[in-house]
């Protein structure tokens, strides 16, 4: 049972649930790019990431990774632990593309000769600024074993996604995690896993199948996003 609004984002609304702890969230329709500059409603798009994250959270937990997911209670709505979140993006890339081509000169689909974990500062305002463990430290963000943490759990997600995503033709160029304390201190995994979040390739064609394909105008984002479900045998409703 949902109960009040606590929090609403470009792309999830988290309500207050009957049990203590625990909240429900909601995947909504919009897309958007360019920390909000750009923004389209799609619909089915909730429920597809709410399948898609559904889906990962669960094989994540079978792989031993500690996320905040308790289980899917409708097509765009899943229960999860309470988080304080932690305001550090960690980016995982195996492949460049996107802000690290930009920023370093490089040719977007230069594999990486061994992933690579970055930290942002969770800021639409600042534009969600590179960071290092050290400021995470000295402002107070995060502190340096959790840091460590953080980055060790990315890789281990890292892994296990790709051994999903590969037998099934799909390159995982690079996603990007969000962290929490739940009230025991513990440090989960939040927030979701879908192609909003991460950059997908098909192996053969090089066909974009994430956000990419909304942020350049690419084609149909729904189609996309519904060939990584078709291929992971996610059923849709
Ligand atoms: P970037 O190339 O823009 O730094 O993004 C790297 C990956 O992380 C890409 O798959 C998109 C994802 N990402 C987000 O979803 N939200 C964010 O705020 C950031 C910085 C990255
Ligand atoms: N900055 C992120 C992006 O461009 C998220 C957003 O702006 O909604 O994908």
């Amino acid at each position: 049972m949902k109960g009040a609004l606590l929090y609403e984002g470009k792309g999830k609304q988290l309500f207050a649930s009957e049990t203590e702890g625990e909240l429900i969230q909601v995947f909504k329709d919009d897309a958007t790019a360019f920390d909000g500059e750009k923004h389209d409603v799609i619909a089915g798009k909730g429920e597809l990431n709410c399948a898609i994250s559904t889906y990962f959270f669960e094989r994540l937990h079978e792989a031993g990774v500690a996320t905040h997911f308790v289980r899917r209670e409708g097509p765009r709505e899943m229960r999860v632990r309470r988080l304080d979140m932690i305001p550090v993006e960690v980016v995982v890339r195996n492949v460049a593309a996107g802000s690290i081509c930009k920023r370093l000169g490089l040719e977007e689909g230069l594999e990486l000769p061994r992933p690579l974990t970055e930290l942002f500062y969770k800021s639409d305002e600042l534009h969600d600024p590179m960071i290092n463990a050290e400021h995470a430290e000295i402002f107070g963000w995060a502190r340096a074993g959790e840091i460590a943490f953080m980055r060790e759990t990315a890789r281990k997600v890292n892994a296990v996604l790709r051994e999903l995503l590969e037998p099934r033709g799909i390159r995982l160029i690079d996603f990007k995690l969000e962290f929490g304390r739940s009230a025991g201190g513990e440090i989960l995994l939040g927030d979701e896993i879908t192609p909003d979040g991460c950059r997908l390739w098909d192996a053969g064609s090089g066909r974009k199948l994430d956000k990419d394909v909304f942020r350049r105008d690419l084609g149909g984002l729904s189609e996309a996003y519904h060939e990584v479900a078709h291929r992971l045998g996610i059923a849709l409703s």
